[in-house]
């Protein structure tokens, strides 16, 4: 089958709630791939941040294949090895000592908000529950996730919202203090906003926000379904602030294309869940987590994400070098392989034009043009996707 007829079949049979490009994937080798008319493109996609190992890696296709031949499934009735070891090295990498599974980044984000209302609930009694979010963030399309989302645009038609959620505006910590009462419980923030236009938190401000949550016992969150798994040059984006978060969720890339999220917790909180209190059917299965496993395994060998700060210094830096001679561009920003061109004009229009060229990028936001690279990505293909960017903005 052809683009065409794939297009056609779908705008038949499938809810239209993607904006989606007329093309179909399907093959993929590390940071190319190819759509079903032959046509091949640099992927600076990536899925949206969870192919970060590259298509079709030869490490993660030998770990589905033997898991498929072993079990797929068992459920949470029974222990399960690649979870638990899947557990043992997300807690050895980081400053939480527990982990819940689940499927995907709005689940592991639900997951956070319940147990931070049930640490506070049994804690300070019912009536600490609220939850201040940021403006510009994103947390998922559940109905918990889309009110802690701090844009309207996802929640506009789905009245009534949840109760109990806040917005202050991202990197400004006077606006935060002033939010918060007797009532609030938790703290939730993307470290880098990634679909609201990949915006840095600053320094200092996490920083203060740790110390503030110490200080009052609200539970700080950290949203790292993006920025998680060496997507910004460390495993976990959090560590580039000095900071230890009491909850942290992640989703995309620890998966590498299978479906896993996890949320994270230190001791004191991930206690507060006790054996009924949240549950996934999927959560954890065998072939998720043997494949998390090799992702940790493959992200934590060698230099891999030192070499992704050392890149994604490099690529920001060409794409800034690109301001002199088009003006249309206003800054690129961002962390590791995170990085957002914000520019003069409409990013959409900028996609779409990079796609012809052989490019594939994403919106993030309206003015914002996103670059994923896989973290394996090396430096000639980072120079080539730099020029058919070049070649792109010129021709608008
Ligand atoms: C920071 C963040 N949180 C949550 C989500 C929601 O994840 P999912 O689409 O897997 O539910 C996303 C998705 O883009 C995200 O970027």
């Amino acid at each position: 089958m052809k683009n065409k007829e794939i297009v056609e079949l779908g705008q038949k049979y499938l809810m239209n709630t993607y904006g989606r490009f007329p093309i179909a994937l399907v093959k993929g080798e590390g940071s190319r791939v190819w759509d079903a008319d032959g046509k091949e493109y640099i992927d600076f996609v990536s899925g949206l941040a969870v192919t970060s190992l590259g298509h079709a890696n030869p490490y993660i296709a030998e770990v589905l294949n033997q898991q498929a031949k072993e079990i797929l499934h068992s459920s949470n009735l029974y222990w399960i090895k690649p979870q638990v070891k899947l557990a043992q090295k997300l807690v050895e990498n980081s400053c939480f000592h527990k982990v819940f599974f689940a499927n995907g980044g709005a689940e592991a984000n639900e997951a956070a908000i319940k147990l931070a209302r049930k640490y506070s609930n049994l804690n300070y009694g019912p009536g600490r529950y609220e939850i201040i979010t940021m403006k510009k963030s994103f947390h998922g399309r559940t109905m918990a996730t889309l009110t802690a989302t701090g844009q309207e645009k996802v929640q506009i038609g789905y009245e009534p919202l949840l109760e109990g959620f806040k917005y202050v505006p991202f990197n400004d910590f006077p606006a935060l203090e002033e939010a918060i009462t007797e009532k609030t419980c938790a703290i939730m923030v993307e470290p880098v906003q990634g679909e609201g236009g990949v915006n840095p938190a600053k320094k200092g401000y996490l920083k203060k926000l740790e110390a503030l949550c110490k200080d009052k016992d609200i539970l700080l969150i950290v949203d790292e379904v993006q920025t998680g798994m060496g997507r910004t040059g460390k495993l976990f984006a959090y560590e580039h602030y000095g900071i230890e978060p009491d909850i942290m969720s992640l989703a995309k890339a620890l998966g590498n294309g299978t479906a896993i999220s996890a949320t994270l917790a230190t001791d004191k909180v991930a206690q507060s869940f006790k054996p009924g209190d949240h549950a996934s059917t999927f959560g954890g299965n065998f072939l998720a987590c043997a494949v998390g496993n090799m992702v940790m395994d493959l992200l934590l060998e060698g230099d891999l994400l030192a070499q992704v700060e050392e890149k994604g210094e490099y690529l920001k830096e060409k794409l800034n070098q690109l301001k002199e001679d088009y003006p249309i561009i206003v800054e690129a920003r961002g962390m590791g392989f995170l990085v957002g061109v914000e520019i003069k004009g409409e990013s959409v229009s900028v996609v779409r034009k990079a796609l012809e060229n052989g490019l594939l990028l994403s919106a993030a936001g309206p003015k914002v043009v996103r670059f994923l690279p896989a973290l394996n990505t090396d430096k000639e293909t980072l120079d080539e996707a730099v020029e058919i960017f070049k070649r792109t903005i010129k021709a608008l």
